[in-house]
Formats: C-alpha cells, structure tokens, sequence
C-alpha cells in the first residue's frame, strides 16, 4: 500500500478535472511524449477516475505536464494512499522519511487541504481530518496565507452523484506541485475574443487540440480551415508559428456581418491577427489567405509541424469548394488552366476528409501531427469509419456528443512515413483507406433528427462546442 516502493521514482498523483472526459488520457499523454516519456499508471488505473497515479516521472516533467495541461487541475507528489485512513496512515508511515523531511523541517511553514471528490464536507468535518493527521512528523508552522509547502489530503466519493459513500471509496495525501491551465479557458474565452464567428471554437477545446497536436516553441502549425483562427489562437500561446486558409473572402479579410449581438458590421480590426495581438503573440502570426482546401496551393515539402482544423460540416457554415461551369480539369502538372472561373461546388464531407489527410501526408513533417473534427450520425457511427492513410497512424480517437443522434470525434494522427506511388494501392488490403460515403449524409441525417423532434434542436453542446 506504500505510494512508492523505491526510492528513486516516485509517484504522482494526477486530479483530473470531470469534463472533457474523453480528451484527457490523449492529452497528457501527448504533453508527457514530448518530454520523450512514456504514460505510465501505477495501481489500479481507471480511465474515469478524477485521480490518476503515475510513474517513472520527475517533478520537471510533472511542471512541464501542469504548464499546459487544461484536463489535469492540480498534481501532487503522492506520499501515500489507501482505501481506509488507517491504510492511509500505514502508508503514510512506510513514506522513506528522507523523501518527507525536506518539507517539515523547522523554520519552514506548511499548509495542509483537504479536497473531497463528488462530496461536501463541513468545515468542521475537514479540520477534524486535518487534527487526524498529527501522527506525520511536522516540524514546521501552520502559514494559511504565505506557506512554503502546501500538502493536501484527497479523498474519492466515487463518481456518482445520486449514490454517495458515508466514507471515501479512495484516499490519498500528497505534496501539492502545480496547477493546470484551467484558468486559460476563461481568459481565452471566445465571449471576450476581439474576432469571433459562428462557429469559433471554445478556448478549452481549443487548447486541448493544440495539446493533442503537439504544438510547441517554434512549431509551424497551419489550418486549412481557418475561420476566425481560434485554433492558431491556442497554438500560438504554446509558442508555435501559425498561418491558415479559408475560401471565405470575409473571414480572410474581417470584413462583413459581424456575428455578434447588437452589431451590424465587422469593426475595421477584427481578424485573426487582431486576435493574437490581444494575447501578445502577434510575433507568431505568419499570414492567412484566401484558399480553397480542395485545391493545391503549395510547394510539395514537408512544410507543417502540426495540422490542426475544424473543417466545415455544412451545420451552421456552407462546404463549398471552388469549380467551373465546365468540368474542372487538371493538367499533367496539377496545375489548373488560367482561364479556370471560380464558382461555387458543393465540398462532400468525404471528400474533405480525403483531401485532409491527403493533404497532410503530403505537407507534415515525419513525426508532426494532424488534430481535425469528425462528424458522425451516432447510431451507426463504428471505430472502421475514421479514415486511415498509410503514411498517418491514428494515435486517438475521442468523442464529443453533440445530441443523441450527433456527435463529432476529434481525431489525432502522426505521420509515419513519407508518401509513395504504392500507397494509392492501401484501399486494396483495407477498405478504411477507401472514403466513406456515409460521412456525406451527415448534414441530412442532423437536420432530420431536429425534425423528428418538432423542429426543437435537442443538442445538448452546440457544434462549435459552446
Ligand atoms: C467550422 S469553420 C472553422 C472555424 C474555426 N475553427 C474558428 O475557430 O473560427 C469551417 C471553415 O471552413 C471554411 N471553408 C469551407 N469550405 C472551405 C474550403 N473548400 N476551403 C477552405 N475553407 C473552407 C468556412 O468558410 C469556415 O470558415
């Protein structure tokens, strides 16, 4: 029952924060590969816990993980754990005292918390666990307001708010080490972005793609899909370069209706790198421009660290593409003939999601990643119908329901390899590199789902995830 056996690893205890449920196990693990470590639980590891031990880490990682995790609330180095207090007491005690003295000496001030999971306690109750403690060899003094260490004891009620415990299913007592970045979904929110649009993408949302992705120091990261830029708003807080396409000439540009209440028109500034400007990382701003993402536009080069988009579905934004009257026909060099005349096809979801990871074999380099939404009609949604590239391996796959019959899943893919003529032929040994057609009656499949319901739209989040 020790929290930790060896004196040389130690043991950290992760509290993860109940929402985003399904994005969390992805995103530390992605902020934990890129300190080059692996994910490694000890104990019993359940995925839906609020806690989670890990190990094999250093206190620096544990920062590193805390400095830009928006999942995880807190970390703490666990000194014990146990189903009972009296376990936790044994445990306690079993902790080599030369990893505890460091933080008890005299002269040092200290703190203790009590944090209860999916319970409320008294604030008499809480003193009286804290009294209960007086067997750990503190020799330093109670400081509420300034302490030099603050420990805290945690204890699970378990998950469910209709059946809860008399006592505690879990506890555990640890030294307090960081706080995640829950803080940056408020002050990113979209509510107080300079630029916003139909459907730009919430701040938490955001960072966690800009995690799942691997966005950082000096990255160049681009989405096709640009909109209003809310995804480069996150990558560039994590110190990536970023840049982007739209076919939407206004949105490019900041021109137009505005989106927001009691206003008419777009306000002269309102762009995307107005937006980064408003966080202080206009410096990570590279461009953005007009540009179809069905078409290719740029050099064939491994150009991109990260692809990170949110392409359109045809709910609250139209999936257009540019075409001509006559069919669009490409030359041997894929270049298109200068007197091709922009108008407006119909972009099937399909389609897009080819392109996309057609597109991304192609322009990322070994190693980067791709991080893009997927739309699926949940009743007949599988595992077979993501769509697979040979040269991208599928690294996580989680779901945000959208309402009982939609949801989107937000897929994350590393590249493994550089493209080759041969891979044209991966359809013939798995049909998941063949796109499916079924993606294409989303927009159909939402829309008669609203019908069934006398026209009342029973999403529980709404497509841009607020
Ligand atoms: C869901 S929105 C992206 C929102 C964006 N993440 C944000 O935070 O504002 C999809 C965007 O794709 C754009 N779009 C649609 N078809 C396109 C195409 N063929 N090429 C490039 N952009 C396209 C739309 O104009 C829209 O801005």
């Amino acid at each position: 029952m020790a929290a930790s056996g060896s004196k040389s690893c130690l043991q950290y205890l992760f509290h993860l924060a109940h929402d985003h449920l399904d994005f969390r196990l992805p995103e530390i693990k992605a902020l934990l590969a890129l300190r080059l470590k692996p994910f490694h639980p000890c104990g019993n590891f359940k995925e839906q816990s609020p806690f989670w031990c890990l190990d094999c880490l250093s206190e620096e990682d544990v920062c590193t993980v805390m400095a830009r995790s928006v999942c995880a609330k807190s970390a703490f180095e666990l000194w014990g754990r146990g189903r009972t207090h009296s376990e936790l007491r044994t445990s306690l005690l079993n902790y080599p005292p030369d990893k505890m003295s460091p933080y008890m000496q005299k002269g040092s001030s200290y703190r203790i918390n009590v944090y209860t999971f999916n319970k409320t306690l008294l604030f008499e109750d809480r003193i009286k666990k804290i009294d209960a403690m007086d067997y750990l060899p503190f020799e330093g003094n109670v400081s509420l307001k300034n302490p030099q260490h603050i420990f805290c004891l945690l204890e699970d009620y378990g998950t469910d708010p209709n059946n809860i415990p008399e006592h505690p299913n879990y506890i555990y007592f640890g030294r307090w080490i960081a706080d995640g970045q829950r803080e940056l979904i408020r002050s990113y929110s979209v509510k107080n972005r300079h630029f916003i649009g139909n459907t730009s993408m919430d701040a938490g949302l955001s960072f966690i793609m800009a995690n799942h992705a691997m966005a950082k120091d000096s990255d160049l990261v681009f989405d096709p899909f640009v909109g209003t830029g809310s995804l480069l708003v996150a990558c560039s807080h994590f110190g990536a370069y970023v840049c982007g396409t739209d076919i939407d000439y206004n949105t490019i540009h900041g021109k137009g209706r505005s989106s927001r209440k009691n206003q008419k028109w777009r306000g002269p500034d309102e762009n995307i790198r107005a937006n980064l400007r408003q966080y202080g990382k206009e410096d990570m701003y590279v461009d953005v421009m007009v540009s179809d993402a069905s078409k290719p536009v740029w050099r064939n080069a491994a150009l991109f660290d990260a692809i990170i988009t949110d392409p359109p579905y045809g709910i609250r934004e139209s999936t257009r593409r540019t075409g001509s009257h006559k069919d669009t026909i490409k030359s041997p060099d894929g270049l298109y003939a200068e007197s091709h005349v922009p108008v407006s096809q119909a972009y099937h979801l399909s389609d897009i999601f080819t392109d996309l990871l057609s597109f991304s074999a192609h322009h990322l380099v070994l190693g980067g990643r791709l991080v893009y939404w997927l739309p699926v009609h949940r009743p007949e949604y599988c595992e077979e119908m993501v769509p697979l590239h040979p040269c991208l391996l599928l690294i996580s796959n989680c779901e945000q329901t959208l309402s009982s019959h939609t949801s989107r899943r937000l897929i994350t893919m590393e590249k493994i390899k550089e493209p080759e003529e041969l891979d044209s032929l991966a359809h013939l040994s798995d049909p998941r590199f063949i796109p499916y057609q079924g993606h294409n009656a989303f927009r159909e499949r939402y829309f008669s789902g609203l019908n069934k319901r006398s026209g009342k739209d029973d999403t529980k989040s709404d497509v841009s995830g607020k």
